[in-house]
């Protein structure tokens, strides 16, 4: 395979050593195990006596079956079909069917590392390297008490390129949601700029800033790369700057991803309150549609469009996105490639 089909296909299978967010908090109950997929990777995620998270490959390591049908017992998931017991770690601790079987103490299915914020789950998932995960760096505004938020989260049968490809083109926002409660406004002509940041770069229009969708910040320098853009806040959803949205991309694998958008907005006490209440009365639903409207486009792309677009300026922020994503699957081939020599020699 040459070295541009292999950049491709791990871009295209999404980028290893990274967190990926992969549920709503809500969706983990205490005493379920909760199936999921991400990075073509079959997971079972459940919460300990603690409440605390464990993440295993979602396999048991006796004959296959799916641990995600099994049940807790105390910190631990037992499979269903013969009842084997593993522990947080991936090692079994119990095969009840035979007392003192060799396979007890085993390590025998991976585990990943996850954390919590902000009613999200994330998970680290390692490359070949099986480095330690870097601490879960998020965006400023989850750990600022000023801001509140509100998370949708949804699946998209597409890759998870598209995703970012959409959040990357602040233009589309004056066409196909043109007809939109919050993106009904702006000119339908602009040129595009890029400016770097410390950790990505922001891609906005450059005659008109503030009233509608009018630039991206990409952050893509980081194990846990987002997007953060702004929507001018419509007078009749009461006062108030523009809303914030953070977003998050998860390859589920390579027709599939889950797109995570937290819908932010700074205020506290009672205007938290009121405006927690607004935005759930009066703006959710329509939020719901812009975000079908992006969806519905998507996943009616070919899954190969990218072999005939036809790019011009205002696609800056795309190929941009792009480089940045075969710059990170170059590093981490180099990585592998380097460890694959030692081991060799
Ligand atoms: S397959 Fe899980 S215990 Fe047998
Ligand atoms: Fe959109």
């Amino acid at each position: 395979m040459d070295d541009r089909q292999r950049i491709d296909d791990l871009v295209n299978r999404g980028l290893l050593d990274q967190w990926y967010a992969v549920a709503k908090s809500v969706q983990i109950k205490p005493g379920k195990p909760y199936a999921v997929k991400a990075l073509g990777r079959n997971l079972v995620l459940w919460r300990d006596t603690g409440g605390n998270l464990k993440c295993l490959e979602d396999y048991c390591p006796h004959r296959g079956a799916r641990l995600s049908r099994g049940e807790i017992t105390g910190d631990h998931i037992s499979c269903r079909y013969h009842g084997v017991t593993l522990d947080g770690t991936g090692t079994i601790v119990r095969v009840p069917a035979m007392p003192d079987c060799a396979l007890e103490g085993r390590r025998a299915v991976a585990s990943f590392p996850v954390a919590e914020s902000n009613d999200a789950v994330f998970v680290y998932v390692g490359g070949h390297g099986q480095r330690e995960p870097p601490p879960l760096a998020l965006p400023e505004e989850f750990t600022n008490p000023e801001w509140t938020s509100i998370l949708c989260v949804s699946p998209w049968a597409c890759n998870y390129r598209y995703a970012l490809d959409n959040l990357a083109d602040p233009m589309h926002g004056s066409y196909l949601h043109a007809n939109s409660f919050t993106l009904a406004f702006g000119a339908k002509q602009d040129q595009m700029r890029i400016e770097r940041t410390g950790a990505g770069f922001i891609v906005m229009r450059v005659e008109q800033q503030g009233r509608n969708f009018d630039w991206t910040e990409m952050v893509t320098e980081t194990a846990a790369p987002y997007c953060r853009l702004d929507i001018p806040y419509p007078d009749a959803a009461g006062p108030g700057g523009p809303f914030r949205i953070i977003g998050f991309t998860t390859p589920v694998d390579e027709h599939n991803c889950l797109v995570f958008f937290w819908r932010m907005r700074k205020a506290s006490g009672l205007a938290r309150e009121v405006w927690r209440f607004m935005y759930r009365a009066r703006l959710e639903d329509r939020h719901w549609h812009v975000l079908e409207q992006d969806r519905e486009m998507l996943v009616n792309m070919p899954p190969d469009a990218r072999k005939r677009e036809m790019l011009y300026q205002h696609d800056v922020g795309v190929a941009r996105i792009r480089q940045a994503l075969v710059n990170k699957a170059k590093a981490q081939l180099a990585g592998e490639d380097a460890a694959a020599a030692r081991s060799a020699s």
